[in-house]
């Protein structure tokens, strides 16, 4: 291999092409973004998704309204930028996916990168499924098929819901449109990282701040808005010392931004090596939260205009999840002047904003299984997705939605938090690498790190994780989440959050080949 390039250039289309560099020395032949606006949009990419335009809004007005924005932002800047900060520094340093990049720090934290993969791959298993329903809400809109009552014919015309615990058998309105989605994956997946990721964000990031834009300025001007915004931004003060007001901020935050969960190391692996780091966390933390406050503006203002339309409050209409999306605003949508083309705006936000998180997510296992098992490229794609796509159609089945809420629920309660403690606990506290990273980051980036962030990532970050965890145990041991049977909750709730992290360990048994397998 050593005087050999492997070039795939798309995996599916062209196979392989072996090229001499004519005896040089191979140096460096990782994949890489191929411009700095390339890295920046897939990593916007990724940090913009469902969470943005269906959490963040309800997270806020629940939370303090306007007042939420104080520990918010407090979050974003001692817990988010700085986690941010690491993980690119940690990507761009060993240049290697998650798990070979932690070994490479130790070899017993291995273990973490590849807990973290495997709860991108559970997200990666049911985040299409949204994106189906999204695709053919779009669809739906144009005639707005929903009718008279959108709750019922989401449940039921459309998911054919059954109770939790049974899955019944495949809905083919939602399985046919889900190998789509699949297929659209696999084309960008396997093109590689530059001329698949990231052309993909390239063209859907932009396209998804225009269709977002045109959104809210339609939202703003229409009757009742100003009642909703008011809703939205009146602040609660009185909140502020409420802890779980600042844990439900810490939570936004870090599910928003993509951190702890393999994402944004194995984004900045291929990273060229003269990159800056700091301030590319900085514009990818301002640029998803701005996107947050705008989506808070849009859905606060559709909200105002439908409680207008009622006659109810803006506390009657709040939703967020699932809700807000699939049952609440296809009512809205429907009471709206063209609503067709207006409906089909919004599901197809939801559809862009979610394909590019998807790609980010499933990259993780990619990226790892390519190293771990010297495959290339494509093979890589093929059995990761393959596995993930398989596993999808469960959430097909007439039992998927109660599947994707407690699997969606506990895997991100649990995982991410846990997962996201030790990741700074082994770094900030086993390893003792702060200074360091500090000392890699400061080497490119403009922006100098100081004290703060490091004392941001070795005492905020994991006091505020533990505070968190306790927080979500406490809760959920005294009730059962949603209203599902015990085992249910016990075998896709629990037993997987926590079993990712063994399986976690498995995955390191097997040695990283000698050489970095890159492709
Ligand atoms: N950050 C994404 C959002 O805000 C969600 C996401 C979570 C994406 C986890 C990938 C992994 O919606």
């Amino acid at each position: 291999m050593e005087d050999l390039e492997v070039t795939h250039s798309s995996c599916f289309s062209h196979g392989i092409t072996i090229k001499s560099t004519k005896g040089v020395r191979m140096m460096d032949n990782r994949s890489q973004w191929g411009t700095r606006l390339g890295f920046l949009l897939a990593a916007i990419g990724s940090a913009v998704g469902l969470g943005n335009i269906w959490r963040f809004p309800a997270v806020a007005y629940e939370n303090g309204g306007g007042a939420f924005f104080l520990p918010y932002l407090f979050a974003l800047l001692t817990a988010g930028i700085p986690l941010l900060i690491m993980e690119y520094t940690i990507g761009h340093k060993y240049r290697s996916s998650s798990p070979r990049s932690f070994s490479k720090v130790s070899k017993g934290m291995e273990w973490v990168g590849w807990w973290q993969v495997l709860i991108a791959f559970v997200i990666s298993t049911y985040y299409p499924i949204i994106i189906t329903w999204s695709g053919m809400y779009a669809y739906f809109s144009l005639r707005t098929q929903w009718g008279d009552d959108s709750t019922s014919f989401f449940l039921n015309d459309f998911l054919q819901l059954e109770e939790a615990g049974t899955f019944g058998s495949f809905v083919p309105m939602v399985l046919i449109p889900l190998i789509v989605v699949w297929a659209l994956v696999f084309f960008f997946l396997g093109r590689g990282v530059k001329k698949g990721i990231e052309f993909a964000n390239r063209i859907f990031i932009p396209a998804l701040f225009i269709v977002f834009v045109i959104i809210v300025v339609r939202a703003v001007t229409l009757p009742g808005a100003f009642e909703g915004l008011d809703a939205f931004f009146k602040p609660d003060w009185s909140r502020i010392i409420d802890g779980s007001v600042w844990v439900a901020a810490y939570g936004q935050i870090f599910f928003s931004l993509s951190i702890a969960f393999a994402i944004m190391i194995t984004y900045s692996s291929y990273l060229p090596k003269k990159s800056d780091i700091s301030n590319n966390a900085f514009i990818t933390g301002f640029a998803n939260s701005s996107f947050e406050l705008l989506a808070g503006i849009g859905v606060f203002a559709i909200l105002g205009f439908m409680a207008s339309q009622t006659g109810a409050t803006i506390d009657d209409v709040v939703e967020g999840g699932v809700g807000l999306a699939f049952m609440v605003f296809p009512e809205i949508i429907s009471q709206m002047p063209a609503s067709g083309f207006f409906g089909f705006l919004f599901f197809a936000s939801l559809f862009l904003a979610g394909i590019t998180s998807m790609l980010s997510i499933s990259e993780t296992y990619i990226a790892g299984l390519q190293e771990k098992f010297s495959l290339s490229r494509g093979m890589a794609v093929l059995l990761g997705g393959g596995l993930s796509a398989l596993i999808s159609i469960l959430y097909a089945t007439q039992g998927g939605l109660n599947l994707l809420d407690t699997v969606d629920y506990f895997i991100n309660n649990y995982g991410v938090a846990l997962a996201g403690l030790f990741e700074v606990v082994a770094i900030a506290w086993f390893a003792r690498l702060l200074k360091d990273l500090q000392g890699h980051a400061d080497s490119v980036s403009d922006i100098k790190l100081g004290m703060w962030w490091r004392v941001c990532l070795s005492v905020i970050t994991p006091v505020v994780l533990g505070f968190m965890l306790i927080q979500n145990l406490k809760n959920d041991l005294t009730n059962a989440y949603g209203d599902y049977p015990l085992d249910f909750l016990f075998n896709f709730g629990w037993l997987l959050a926590i079993g990712v992290m063994f399986i976690g360990t498995l995955l390191t048994i097997k040695k990283w080949p000698k050489k970095d397998h890159q492709a």
